[in-house]
């Protein structure tokens, strides 16, 4: 993995001032100071010494990407078959790029995104996908992940929205013959819509590893409960009809998760019965990472790659 230290940049609000000013000094992030563009938490980004956007992540990021990196290596020899096939190629999709680097919160590690991340390791791997797709929401992201993918190389081509709009455009571009990897990392529930998997899953050859937002499910189930149309209903629409939210709020919580995985399964996309739990630093349950894909070769990839035993997992998903 391309790990970098980072030498942050220490940004005086005051300049060089007098000594009546310097003391004490306030630690407050200025948006303007720092060069944020509008629409990002100050909390979560920053500029990096070259003036490109990183995002200020948690340490658990390392587990993330770790399994990213598993699942791109341990693909390697089906890219490599499917490249010498003919020309149709490897994909790596990710409608939800970030800036493509990341630095660990109250640390100087500094480490790639999942773009860079999955390009750089496909390389290392002798296995490069032969396309990379990035989008974001925020144009400055997406714009600071191109550049630094050009630097590296990288056969991106890119798009700027949310992944309901983009997974068109992209999905327009794409060789229907290819071998399709796609990362889909939101934050919410709310930003990964169904309609998006759905029409990723009309690709033939497609493995998807996606970010469940545990820490919004078990923060806003019931007000997401009350609001009809909204998060949960776009997530994983037409639940309300198969959960009784009479139950306690866990047996609410994994058979929201059961009737999702199920849904996956009735647009051919069956999702491996084991998803990895990343935790917070207080073993705060942050996300599922979930795979989804139809051929049994790509599950058993995911068997191998992940960490958390069948068993302990069914524990912590049904409560
Ligand atoms: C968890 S971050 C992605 C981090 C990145 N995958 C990585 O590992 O380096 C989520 C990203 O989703 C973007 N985003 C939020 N809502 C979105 C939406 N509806 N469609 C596309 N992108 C969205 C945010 O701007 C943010 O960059």
């Amino acid at each position: 993995m391309g790990k970098q230290k980072s030498t942050s940049a220490s940004l005086s609000l005051f300049g060089d001032s007098s000594p009546e000013l310097t003391a004490p000094t306030p630690k407050r992030r200025n948006r303007k100071a720092i060069g944020l563009p509008p629409g990002l938490p100050l909390d979560k980004y920053e500029k990096d010494e070259e003036g490109r956007l990183r995002e200020i992540v948690g340490a658990w990021v390392r587990d993330k990407h770790a399994i990213l990196q598993n699942y791109v290596g341990i693909a390697s020899a089906v890219r490599n078959k499917w490249v010498a096939r003919g020309p149709a190629g490897t994909t790596y999709i990710d409608l939800f790029s970030g800036p493509g680097r990341v630095r660990i919160k109250d640390t100087d590690d500094v480490l790639f995104g999942s773009p860079l991340l999955a390009w750089t390791y496909s390389q290392q791997r002798s296995a490069a996908f032969t396309n990379i797709y990035v989008a974001d929401a925020h144009p400055s992201l997406v714009e600071d992940c191109r550049v630094r993918l050009e630097a590296e190389a990288a056969p991106v081509e890119f798009e700027t929205g949310r992944a309901v709009d983009t997974v068109d455009r992209i999905i327009g571009r794409l060789n229907k013959y290819s071998y399709h990897f796609a990362f889909l990392d939101p934050f919410s529930l709310g930003a990964l819509s169904f309609g998006v998997i759905q029409k990723l899953a009309k690709l033939q050859h497609i493995d998807i590893l996606i970010h469940v937002s545990v820490q919004d499910l078990n923060r806003n189930l019931r007000k997401y409960i009350n609001k009809e149309g909204a998060s949960l209903d776009i997530f994983a629409p037409g639940w309300r009809d198969s959960v009784d939210i009479n139950r306690s709020d866990q047996h609410v919580r994994a058979k929201i998760f059961e009737y999702w995985g199920n849904l996956l399964k009735t647009i051919g996309l069956p999702v491996a019965e084991a998803t990895e739990l990343i935790s917070g630093e207080k073993n705060q349950p942050l996300y599922w990472l979930a795979f989804a894909a139809r051929n049994k070769l790509a599950h058993a990839f995911w068997d191998k790659i992940r960490r958390v035993q069948p068993d302990v997992q069914k524990q912590l998903i049904s409560g």
